[in-house]
């Protein structure tokens, strides 16, 4: 167990990103009656997570994370849960073909509700009000009322966290996830799409693997693991007094664990070796994930690996690198290269989009074109630093939304205007999200058959 650490130790340590709420009465109260709250997850769950991760460190198997930049309260419905899983689950068939190893599948789903913000006030015309910081926070309408920081907002997280995770749950073991169903909405994309001649391709592969499978018998009526799938959860463990609500004691192994979600991450402003949330994040046995961007030295990471993995146990760290398009080539090979040197097990994951974020006609938004280079670059650098490109992480949506330009659709910047929802950064869109996993499914064939990837033009 980790030395000189309690739930509650990260209380003596300077924390940014957290905000004061004005009663403190009433955040106490909330916080207590959290504590009494029965677990989102469960260890074991997390433990079963750290192994799959543990394989991925070691080079067999790809980490799949993503979903909402923050998830609201306004978007709560069933649609909404079912149309992102409906594009997750498709993202990972291609990948796990691709990869030819099995996919770790971990949303960015029910808890992702915190969001660090670069300022702490907003500026609308003449009126400065303080900054939205997601919806277990404060409101995201520009009303004085609506930003005042309300602990309530907490329960409502909470509750809708279970109610999230219970229809996840559902999906993923009751049938929806049936390989047969992601088959036939995966042709559905296919066929609709502007690229359907390149997409074609693989997808007949995966038809023609899947008619083998059924030929000799193995169908999901035979055979449950084609029918069900495990997903995992994750969110940024930001807020920390909620977090610490959630933190329990593990009956079977009697350590810490994160009850909030399976995965939990530190991000890149709150990564401070000294301050609270790298003391949370270090006790709990969950696994977790480090956001590294540019300002992330070699010396800094590794110092930060030892306190949040003393032990090097495979499997508890991944790191998630957001460098750019741009900078990734300057920053990536010099961490990879500290990561090997010291002999550090970790995922090396990337995430394509916080690098790659631009303002256009006034809508923050990320070129496809960007988010495709970066992951290609990770991919490219790994292959020749001779280590394993272990996962994606990228912030999207089921739904038919216009936040990212670019894609096989070509949206352009005046088409921003029409669909733009998000609460917070721009999301990859269903056909998007998926064509990037077609992208990546081919990049990752073309990395086991050199001679493939002249025939697809990646050279
Ligand atoms: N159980 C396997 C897995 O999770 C196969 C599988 C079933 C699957 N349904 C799926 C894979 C949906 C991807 C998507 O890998
Ligand atoms: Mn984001």
């Amino acid at each position: 167990m980790a030395q000189n650490w309690t739930p509650t130790s990260w209380r003596q340590k300077p924390v940014s990103q957290v905000p004061d709420f004005p009663d403190a009465a009433a955040l106490a109260a909330t916080e207590a009656q959290l504590a009494t709250y029965p677990p989102l997850v469960f260890a074991g769950e997390a433990r079963n997570l750290k192994k799959a991760l543990a394989n991925v460190s070691e080079g067999r198997g790809f980490l799949l994370q993503g979903g909402d930049c923050a998830e609201s309260f306004a978007e709560h419905g069933a649609d909404t849960i079912r149309d992102f899983f409906r594009a997750f689950l498709q993202m990972a068939v291609v990948l796990t073909f691709g990869a030819q190893q099995p996919v770790v599948k971990v949303g960015r789903i029910a808890g992702q509700f915190a969001k660090p913000r670069s300022s702490n006030i907003e500026r609308q015309g003449d009126t400065e009000l303080a900054s939205y910081r997601g919806d277990i926070i404060n409101g995201i309408d520009f009303t004085p009322e609506s930003r005042v920081p309300n602990p309530e907002r907490q329960i409502m997280a909470y509750r809708q966290s279970a109610a999230t995770l219970n229809l996840l749950r559902a999906f993923a073991m009751g049938g929806y996830a049936n390989l047969d169903n992601v088959h036939q909405w995966m042709l559905g994309f296919v066929k609709d799409s502007p690229q359907a001649e390149r997409y074609r391709k693989l997808a007949d592969r995966i038809s023609e693997t899947m008619d083998f499978m059924k030929a000799i018998g193995i169908t999901p009526e035979t055979n449950p693991s084609l029918r069900e799938t495990d997903f995992f959860t994750s969110h940024e463990a930001l807020l920390l007094g909620y977090e610490q609500a959630l933190t329990r004691v593990d009956s079977t192994s009697g350590d810490w664990y994160a009850t909030s979600g399976h995965m939990i991450w530190i991000g890149d402003r709150t990564r401070q070796p000294d301050h609270a949330h790298v003391e949370y994040c270090r006790g709990i046995r969950n696994p977790i994930g480090l956001k590294c961007g540019p300002s992330m030295t070699a010396d800094g990471l590794i110092e930060l690996i030892d306190i949040l993995n003393p032990a090097n146990e495979a499997g508890r760290l991944t790191l998630i690198c957001r460098f750019g398009h741009d900078k990734v080539a300057e920053h990536l090979p010099r961490l990879i290269r500290a990561v090997q040197r010291e002999g550090k097990k970790v995922v090396w994951s990337c995430d394509p989009m916080h690098g790659n974020t631009i303002t256009l006609n006034s809508y923050k938004t990320r070129p496809f074109e960007r988010i495709l280079s970066e992951v290609e670059s990770f991919f490219q650098i790994h292959r020749a630093e001779g280590t394993h490109p272990g996962g994606i992480h990228i912030e999207m949506t089921g739904n038919d939304v216009t936040e990212c330009t670019g894609g096989a659709r070509a949206l352009s910047g005046a088409d921003l205007g029409d669909r733009y929802h998000t609460h917070c950064d721009p999301r990859l869109n269903a056909d998007q999200a998926l064509e990037l996993a077609f992208l990546l499914a081919e990049r990752m064939k073309g990395g086991r058959d050199e001679k493939r990837m002249l025939v697809n033009g990646w050279a």
